[in-house]
């Protein structure tokens, strides 16, 4: 049995950085972090867009040892959509059009083939 707890296994639960500060991030941090673009206000069922995108504080490698494999969007825990990568011929861009009823923050994950599931969150209003 490993002697590696939860906490030090990236491949237990979700790995999500410490600080919002890309500044205070470690390496590891900048390159899977989910940054999430979108309104911090929207209408309810009006359509807005949404962007993920990863490695946008530091480049994340993109080849076939090393890549992200998918990326994924939430609202709360719903799931709204899914982008599948693969190596060396995508971009850690996903961007899509969401329409939301209730107000919960905006999750987008992101899994690396090395580095576990990331995630990042972003508060927003439903008026
Ligand atoms: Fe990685």
């Amino acid at each position: 049995m490993s002697e590696k707890t939860c906490e030090e296994d990236l491949f237990c639960g979700v790995n999500k950085a410490e600080t919002d500060n890309p500044d205070e991030m470690s390496a590891l941090e900048k390159k899977h972090t989910v940054i999430i673009d979108a309104p911090d206000t929207v209408k309810e069922g009006e359509e807005f867009e949404v962007t993920l995108r990863v490695g946008e504080y530091k480049e994340h490698p993109n080849e076939v040892g090393h890549f992200i494999e998918w990326m994924e969007l939430y609202s709360g825990d719903t799931f709204v959509a899914r982008l599948d990568l693969s190596p060396e011929k995508s971009h850690y861009v996903m961007k899509t059009t969401v329409k939301l009823d209730h107000a919960h923050p905006l999750r987008g994950r992101a899994k690396c083939n090395l580095h576990g599931l990331w995630e990042g969150e972003k508060e927003l209003e439903v008026v």
